[in-house]
């Protein structure tokens, strides 16, 4: 048995692993030199190209790419209409984004309960959208892994409510063959650094079959400019209230060759996620992340839900000493978003200046067990392509060693 490094013990690694890990080659490098030396920045060839890759890559009609996954969230939002006093369900186990952009448009957010792979909960959605006014969903594709659509579908088909996918975690994920992102009325995609695809800085995208949509995005996302259809002939002409959240030529031209990239990328997430859960299926008290043979896991993120009995640690010293071997387990998404102090003073208009006009649910009220659990059990593991066969095992290992001292322990 040997003792935890966080005890004074010799870590399994010296020299602890990276959490992410961005990628890139000559390719990336020549194409922000061809982007500079263009002296096209604001826009160019690059964001057209990868427009039209990243909407063939999902299978959609249309790609816009935007400034980063929260505008596109937020444009998302705005252009289904889902604005001042409409009602969106989301789910409270997500970064704080996927909300805050609900609240940015003047909507509210409801949250419904979860799964224990953290995903929305699909009888938890129907048992919303039926017990109150609902114009909206928002469902984020957790990790990597997409959310059980077939009952979510059907529920928003009955009830006529347009469906959002944030698929930040899951480029290239799939249900039942398509993938997500073209699932939904709308897909949005963050290209944050630390994705399973990069741009040059920050990047979102947001994907549709709906030309009206797109068209909209279009001005919505360049001041609402005549510009956008007129070309240099629309110039300073608005028409509609608009943003500047474009995304640069530079950030595009990165973005495109890591797209050529994806699969590749994808493969060895799925390739280090499946010997990570091969080293630990034997480990009593893990509960590792598990698909059925319809879904595309694309694992972003390693999530593993803990029992603190049977581990004999609890969740934060587990992490903590997982770090201290050198390992970069993290606790993830630790306080679900309605017991957010942001969604407990959400009425104060300090806080929210949109509180002046709008009334909120009292958050406080709201319990949502499943999720309550999850954020107190989760802890999320690295498998991206940086890593290799070895850097897994030193997590396996790691993780085996701790359990196996508290269990000498006791
Ligand atoms: C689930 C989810 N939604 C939205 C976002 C926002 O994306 P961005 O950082 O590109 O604004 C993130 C980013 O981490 C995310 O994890």
């Amino acid at each position: 048995m040997e003792k935890p490094a966080i005890l004074g013990g010799k870590p399994v690694r010296e020299k602890p692993l990276p959490f992410v890990s961005i990628i890139f080659d000559d390719d990336e490098i020549q194409s922000s030199l061809i982007a500079l030396k263009d002296r096209a920045l604001a826009s160019g060839v690059f964001i057209e190209k990868f427009e039209k890759e990243f909407a063939n890559f999902i299978g959609t009609k249309y790609a816009v790419s935007v400034s980063n996954g929260t505008d596109g969230l937020f444009l998302a939002y705005l252009v289904l209409g889902l604005t001042f006093n409409k009602h969106v369900v989301t789910t409270p186990i997500t970064f704080i984004a996927t909300a805050s952009t609900i609240v940015h448009t003047g909507a509210i957010p409801i949250f419904a309960d979860v799964d224990f792979d953290g995903n929305i909960s699909p009888e938890s959605v129907a048992k919303v959208v039926k017990s109150g006014e609902v114009d909206g969903l928002s469902l984020v594709h957790l990790y990597g892994k997409p959310v059980e659509m077939d009952p979510i579908l059907e529920i928003a088909e009955e009830y006529q409510i347009p469906i959002i996918e944030d698929a930040s975690h899951a480029h290239g994920a799939e249900y039942k063959g398509k993938k997500v992102g073209s699932i939904g009325d709308i897909g949005v995609f963050s290209l944050y650094p630390t994705k399973v695809i990069a741009a040059g800085g920050w990047g979102g995208v947001i994907t549709t079959n709906n030309r009206e949509v797109y068209e909209k995005l279009l001005y919505l996302r360049a001041h609402g400019e005549e510009r956008v259809k007129l070309g240099k002939a629309g110039a300073y002409t608005y028409i509609r209230l608009g943003y500047n959240l474009r995304m640069s030529n530079i950030e595009a031209a990165v973005a495109y060759h890591q797209l050529k990239k994806i699969n590749k990328f994808i493969e060895a997430r799925q390739k280090n996620a499946k010997l990570l859960t091969d080293l630990l299926s034997d480990v009593d008290g893990l509960i590792l992340p598990t698909y059925p043979a319809y879904m595309k896991h694309i694992f972003y993120i390693y999530n593993v839900l803990i029992d603190e009995n049977k581990i004999g640690w609890t969740r934060d010293k587990f992490v903590e000493a997982l770090n201290a071997e050198g390992i970069p387990a993290e606790r993830g998404y630790h306080t679900p978003l309605h017991k957010q102090p942001l969604f407990q003073r959400i009425n104060d208009p300090n806080v929210n200046h949109f509180a002046r006009i709008i009334k909120y649910p009292d958050y406080g009220k709201v319990k949502l067990p499943k999720a309550e659990e999850v954020a107190k059990r989760t802890i999320w593991l690295p498998v991206h392509p940086g890593l290799n066969e070895e850097d897994i095992e030193s997590i396996a290992k790691a993780i085996v060693k701790l359990i196996e001292w508290k269990k000498g322990k006791s």
